[in-house]
C-alpha cells in the first residue's frame, strides 16, 4: 500500500516518518497526556521503538496496523496520532485510538482525527465494525467517541492495570449501517 494521506478541515493524518520521533516525543513523556494509557511515558528508545514499529507495519502485506502522525494542515506542525488495526479480519473488525499534545487539547481535534480514521476503516479498508475502548475517567476521550457516533456497549471492571493500578474501561463502538448515517463528526 502506498504512502497514505488522510485530509479533513484543518489535519492531515499521515504515515509516520523516522524523523517525526522528537515530535512525538513530546507528548509521549507528558505524564498528564498518558495518564489513562498503559503507553509512556516514554524513553527516548520507547519512542524511537514506537516509530520503528509504525514504520515496520506500513511494509506489512497485507497491512493491518495504520498508526497515523496527526498533523495541522496550515502549518504541518505533528500534534499527535491516531491508529486503526484490523483486529479482527473474518469479522472484518478494527480498533483504533488516539493521543494528542496537550496544548492543542479541547479545539476539536481529536473528534476530526477519529472521524477520519473511522471513516478510512469503513471506506478504504471495507470494515463492518470499529471499536475503541477509553479509560472510565478519560471523559474528554468518552465524549470524543461519542461525538464520532459511536455507541458505549460495555463497562469492563479492572481490565486494565495501568502503572501499578486497576482501572475500568468503556467500550465504545460502531458498525457500517450507523456509520453512512453519521456525520463522524467532521465539522
Ligand atoms: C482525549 C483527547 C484525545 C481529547 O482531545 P481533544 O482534541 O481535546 O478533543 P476534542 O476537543 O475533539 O473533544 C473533547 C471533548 O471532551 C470534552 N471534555 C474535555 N475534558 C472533559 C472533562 N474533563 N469532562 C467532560 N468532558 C470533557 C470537551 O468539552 C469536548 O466536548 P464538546 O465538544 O462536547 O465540548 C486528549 O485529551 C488526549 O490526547 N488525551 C491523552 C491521550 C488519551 O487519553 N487518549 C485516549 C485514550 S482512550
Amino acid at each position: 500500500m502506498a504512502f497514505i494521506k488522510l485530509e479533513t478541515a484543518r489535519l492531515i493524518l499521515r504515515d509516520f516518518r523516522k524523523d517525526d520521533w522528537e515530535a512525538v516525543h513530546e507528548y509521549g513523556t507528558d505524564l498528564e497526556v498518558v495518564r489513562f494509557m498503559p503507553w509512556g511515558p516514554n524513553t527516548e528508545s520507547d519512542t524511537k521503538e514506537f516509530i520503528k514499529l509504525s514504520l515496520a507495519s506500513q511494509r506489512e502485506e497485507p497491512r493491518t496496523k495504520f498508526e497515523f502522525a496527526v498533523t495541522l494542515a496550515e502549518s504541518e506542525r505533528l500534534i499527535g496520532g491516531a491508529g486503526i488495526r484490523v483486529s479482527a479480519p473474518a469479522d472484518r473488525g478494527a480498533d483504533m485510538g488516539y493521543c494528542l499534545h496537550r496544548d492543542i487539547w479541547g479545539q476539536g481535534y481529536a473528534t476530526e482525527a477519529a472521524g477520519a480514521i473511522v471513516g478510512f476503516g469503513f471506506e478504504k479498508l471495507g470494515l463492518h465494525r470499529v471499536f475503541a475502548t477509553c479509560d472510565t475517567g478519560n471523559e474528554a476521550s468518552a465524549r470524543v467517541l461519542e461525538k464520532i457516533g459511536m455507541r458505549r456497549e460495555a463497562h469492563f471492571k479492572q481490565d486494565n492495570m495501568i502503572r501499578g493500578k486497576w482501572r475500568d474501561s468503556y467500550l465504545y463502538a460502531v458498525v457500517e449501517d450507523e456509520w453512512s448515517e453519521s456525520t463522524g463528526g467532521q465539522p
